[in-house]
């Protein structure tokens, strides 16, 4: 679960100026008879239950508020209150913010960019076979398809499954349908789809249902390719009241696609699973003899992409997604000419691939001006979006952010007896309807809207659009 915690402790820089406020991911709930505190801070699982006085002192926390401010509301001392504040910096570090204080801004920054999403893939000790994922999608993942994205690797179309808000009540599915019905193949009396990695199957179901109703006019003949069995049978279900759909049990690596067959193809949040190649690896430091035929293949075909497509790279090592040039090169001669394909992940346009650390794999972003370039000499026309725009999500709406969703569904809510809310974005009123009039004795939950949302969240996708 998201924890992530400071190494040293703040309290020693701790005086009564200093205003603690309590960091995302620790809730206060308070009621007539309990004073709770759930925290991903502290070092135990347990909700901690709170002296009145206590809770009094920590709610006084959510306002960017000095100590002495504290202490005279609440009534205690300023001593009392100092020590009160430093007892849980060492209790819990982390658990406060010091919104005025850049030296713990600077520490705190540090500890998000050390323990949270992105552990950049530095130099040559980071690629011990981290690239051949086949197998995790074909036996590494446990459990039932529906809990893999629950719980290990919530996609945003997970997030958006049913309908938000956030993207003007439709689902994500919905919402892509929307967008692509706007494109002139849907204008043709059959259109030939193929969607690769189709993960739960949700959002396809959604996308096909959305496409009739905007197309009724259009058939839709569907193709899924998939690697993962776990995953190709929750499909099979989910969707078996649809047209028939051709299933294909396969990596996109090992499959050799028919030419000119398609008018378009998906594939969301896949590519970053795809391989990843180092170039600008210096043979002496590594301990290589000065021979490319030692480097490993994956870096081989790097360095043969980088120069084939004249890609602009660090002085340093650096990663290349290299399955993800590939998978241009593959969909670019399955596609009908005139026909498109859509791609998202997240990513930046200009910044080296970054290694990210799942539960049992690790995925790389993608450098989109890679991309980009690499379709532009396959012959492809492309256009890149962001993924908010693309699917016109409503940026005013404001979604409850991660640490607070996880402090609360993983602590708080199992504590008061309550049972544990779906993992899907949530507005204030969504989550007011799921929780009712608890939600008001809550304090602390933290609410940004789409653009500002900083975990892997709409806002850090891409959606890439390639025209033949
Ligand atoms: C993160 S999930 C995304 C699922 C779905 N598209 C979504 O947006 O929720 C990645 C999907 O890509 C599939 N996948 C991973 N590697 C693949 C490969 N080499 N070829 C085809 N599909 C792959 C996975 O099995 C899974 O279905």
């Amino acid at each position: 679960m998201g924890k992530y915690l400071l190494n040293k402790s703040y309290s020693e820089h701790l005086d009564l100026d200093s205003s603690p406020t309590l960091a995302r991911g620790t809730l206060l709930y308070r009621d007539d008879k309990r004073n709770l505190l759930a925290s991903l801070f502290t070092r135990s699982d347990d909700v901690t239950e709170l002296s009145i006085s206590d809770a009094k002192l920590l709610e006084l926390a959510c306002g960017e508020k000095s100590i002495a401010q504290i202490a005279e509301l609440a009534g205690e001392t300023p001593e009392t209150s100092l020590q009160f504040f430093c007892s849980w910096e060492e209790k819990a570090p982390g658990i406060f913010y010091y919104p005025n204080d850049i030296d713990f801004k600077k520490k705190v920054d540090f500890a998000r960019v050390a323990g949270q999403l992105f552990d950049r893939a530095e130099g040559q000790k980071s690629l011990t076979r981290v690239n051949d994922l086949t197998k995790y999608h074909k036996d590494g993942m446990s459990g039932g398809a529906f809990d893999q994205f629950e719980e290990v690797e919530t996609t945003v179309s997970h997030m958006f499954r049913i309908p938000r808000e956030a993207l003007r009540g439709r689902t994500f599915g919905a919402a892509l349908a929307d967008t692509l019905s706007k494109k002139s193949i849907f204008q043709k009396d059959q259109v030939s789809i193929l969607e690769v990695g189709a993960g739960t199957g949700f959002l396809t179901k959604a996308l096909l249902e959305q496409l009739k109703s905007n197309n009724s006019s259009t058939k839709v003949i569907y193709t899924i390719l998939e690697p993962s069995p776990n995953l190709l049978k929750s499909q099979i279900e989910l969707l078996a009241e649809h047209e028939p759909i051709e299933f294909i049990e396969n990596s996109i690596a090992d499959s050799n696609l028919p030419e000119s067959c398609f008018d378009l193809i998906l594939s969301n949040e896949v590519i970053a699973d795809f391989e990843v190649g180092r170039v600008g690896i210096n043979c002496s430091d590594s301990g290589l003899k000065q021979n490319s035929s030692k480097k490993l293949p994956e870096d081989q075909k790097a360095e043969a992409l980088k120069s084939r497509f004249k890609l602009e790279t660090e002085d340093k090592i650096q990663l290349i997604n290299t399955g993800a040039i590939e998978f241009i090169e593959k969909i670019s001669s399955a596609l009908k000419v005139g026909g498109l394909a859509y791609i998202s992940e997240y990513g930046t346009l200009n910044e080296a691939p970054r290694q990210v650390a799942l539960a049992g794999h690790n995925e790389h972003s993608i450098q989109f001006e890679h991309l980009l370039k690499a379709s532009r000499a396959m012959g492809l026309t492309e256009n890149l979006y962001s993924l908010t725009e693309y699917l016109d999500f409503d940026t005013k709406v404001q979604i409850l952010d991660d640490l607070s969703f996880n402090a609360l569904n993983t602590l708080l809510l199992d504590r008061l007896g309550m049972p544990k809310l779906d993992r899907v974005s949530y507005s204030k009123s969504e989550l007011q309807a799921e929780l009712g009039t608890i939600t008001s004795r809550i304090h602390n939950l933290h609410f940004q809207t789409v653009e500002n949302d900083d975990n892997l969240g709409p806002a850090l996708f891409y959606a890439l659009e390639l025209q033949k």
